[in-house]
């Protein structure tokens, strides 16, 4: 190969990289459908974070249900991405299940009670969080293509 092919080369690599992230870039925009219209905020995004420190463990870094521990559990915990039961039920008893378990609504106890852990409006900034969850909503903490979740962030 001369300096010359090789330059040419480079040159056609450099524009594949660059076509590449462009194509990472372009971020769809899905408008938002279904009931009410959740966008990410802070708020959500801070229940991001509050969902990597306590919830992946069980329901999934994407929420699919498929956490570490969810291999040992009889009842497995919740897909929650599933949009239509969490469309279903309103943003206070998503609330009222994290904060006082399963039981709350009748599911298993397998499903812990956060309320003495959570502080202030953490309870809330979890469930707006869980609302980005809906496949084609937008995720916070990157910059991904929005119909795909975007993994909590790692411990
Ligand atoms: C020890 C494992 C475990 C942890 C940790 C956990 N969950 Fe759960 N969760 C469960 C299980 C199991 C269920 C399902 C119970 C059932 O189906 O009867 C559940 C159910 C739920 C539901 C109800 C879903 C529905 O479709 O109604 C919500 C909401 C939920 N979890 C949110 C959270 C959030 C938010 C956190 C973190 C603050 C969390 N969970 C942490 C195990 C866990």
């Amino acid at each position: 190969m001369n300096s010359a092919s090789g330059a040419r080369t480079f040159a056609v690599v450099l524009l594949a990289l660059g076509a590449l992230v462009a194509g990472c870039r372009a971020k769809p925009q899905t408008p938002a459908t279904g009931t009410g219209s959740y966008s990410v905020n802070w708020e959500a995004t801070r229940g991001w974070e509050l969902y990597g420190q306590y919830c992946a463990v069980c329901h999934g870094p994407t929420g699919r249900g498929d956490g570490y521990n969810a291999q040992a559990m009889s009842v497995k915990p919740r897909d929650l991405t599933d949009a239509a039961r969490l469309v279903a039920t309103s943003d206070a008893d998503v609330a009222a299940v994290i904060k006082n378990g399963g039981a709350e609504l009748k599911l298993s106890p397998l499903m812990p009670a956060f309320g003495a852990t959570l502080q202030g409006r953490e309870a809330d900034y979890l469930v707006a969080y869980l609302r980005t969850l809906r496949p084609g909503t937008e995720k916070p903490g990157t910059d991904a293509d929005a119909s795909q979740a975007s993994p909590a962030p790692a411990k």
